[in-house]
């Protein structure tokens, strides 16, 4: 259980992005916590009233019983409309679910053991957050200036909300917890310069916990809100060595992400176990139905906006109502990037452009990044809890521009 008290002048929900949660903790965008300090101006944008909101005055008791894998979970505003501002704004952050099953491979911990949100934001002349928000007090009008409809992005690059920081590592194994904390930007990491040999990451899980064995890559592509979770050896450089963390979508100042100093030697006992984990498989003859939603540009209220089988998020609107226990494909198609996002359920990727699935679509997600034109077939078990949960874009500015749609478990 965790209790959120809301003292901020406007009100938020909270959402923890890849939990297995019970319908009425999982943040549906208007469940809202208002202000302690009292609203008035309406609970929802566009003048849209909900009539399941469940709607708390000041505070909220969200209750977490992850049942799931160990995993690397984050938590976020998820007010409709608002989303992005307010996770501009630092309304995130890491959430780790650990079990016996990780803990008995001997990964590296400790200090070891690094989450790293990946952040971009823009500030003002007096260091204040630069959004573009059309109503800066976010109370009534949501949207960006309308040059933002793609979504914002910034000219720095935070990690744990400080900019290009530097970290010293002793020159052994790290484990790295990656997660793509922007509202937009989508970054291609790679180390500069890379180990002799190459293959730096050993990417050992994904959005939802550890894959079934090692993988390794020389670069990781992560959308918004996605999750690596890597093993790098800082032992196959040379202590002095500064390794940079490189963006290889990024120019100029967001070209860079951070750098590590290989300081000194020391003792390394962590291992990366060549198997780490098993997944049942789940194949696409156990599919009840099959099922297709388009993300494309669209008109919402009657401005450019963002939209999911051709309509503007509702919470009247029922998009698919899957049977408990039930497994579904969802086929999504895409006219640019979409980083398509469900809630409650983890699923595997079964298909990419017509082709299996690539290199970084291993293990179970809850994110896939769409790419222009593409589409992509998921496969997912719908159990643990009924209700009504959301599943969008998590491109921030997409979401609030209304990509989103609902489902019920029923
Ligand atoms: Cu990261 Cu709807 O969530
Ligand atoms: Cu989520
Ligand atoms: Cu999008």
């Amino acid at each position: 259980m965790v209790r959120h008290r809301n003292e901020l002048p406007v009100p938020t929900v909270v959402h923890l992005h890849g939990g297995h949660t019970p319908a009425e903790s999982d943040g549906y965008p208007t469940d809202l916590v208002l202000p302690l300090s009292g609203w008035d101006a309406g609970h929802g944008g566009h003048g849209m009233v909900d009539a399941r909101a469940r709607i708390a005055d000041g505070e909220r008791d969200y209750v977490f019983p992850l049942r799931q894998r160990a995993a690397t979970l984050w938590y976020h505003d998820h007010r409709m409309d608002f989303t992005g501002p307010a996770v501009y704004r630092g309304l995130a952050g890491f959430h780790l679910v650990r079990d016996d099953e990780e803990e008995a491979l001997g990964l590296p911990s400790g200090e070891r053991e690094l989450p790293l949100m990946i952040a971009d934001r823009s500030f003002d002349e007096h260091g204040a957050f630069a959004y573009p928000s059309l109503d800066r007090t976010l109370r009534t009008t949501p949207g960006v200036d309308s040059a933002f409809v793609e979504g914002v992005f910034g000219d720095v690059i935070l990690v744990n909300g400080a900019p290009w920081p530097v970290h010293e590592v002793a020159a052994v194994r790290y484990r790295l917890r990656v997660l793509n904390g922007s509202n937009a930007r989508r970054y291609d990491l790679a180390l500069d310069p890379p180990p002799p040999g190459g293959d730096g990451f050993v990417q050992i899980g994904g959005d939802q916990g550890l894959l079934e064995a090692p993988r390794e890559h020389d670069h990781l592509p992560i959308a918004p809100a996605e999750r690596y979770d890597v093993v790098i050896d800082f032992g196959r450089y040379p202590v002095g060595t500064e390794v940079t963390l490189v963006n290889r979508l990024g120019t100029g100042s967001t070209g860079q992400v951070m750098r590590f100093v290989v300081a000194r030697r020391a003792l390394d006992e962590s291992r990366v176990p060549a198997k780490l984990s098993e997944i049942a498989p789940l194949a696409r003859e156990q599919a009840t139905t099959t099922r297709e939603f388009s993300f494309r540009a669209g008109t919402v209220h009657g401005h450019a906006g963002w939209v999911i089988g051709g309509a503007p998020f509702s919470p009247d609107l029922m998009s698919a109502s899957p049977r408990l226990g039930d497994v579904e494909i969802w086929r999504f198609v895409a006219d640019i990037h979409h980083p398509v996002h469900l809630h409650l359920v983890g699923f595997r990727i079964l298909s990419r452009g017509g082709r299996p699935p690539g290199p970084f679509d291993g293990g179970i997600k809850d994110t896939v990044d769409l790419k222009p034109g593409e589409s992509v077939e998921v496969i997912a078990r719908f159990d643990g809890y009924r209700g009504r949960y959301v599943f969008h874009c998590h491109n921030a500015e997409h979401e609030d521009m209304a990509m989103m749609a609902n489902f019920e478990v029923v």
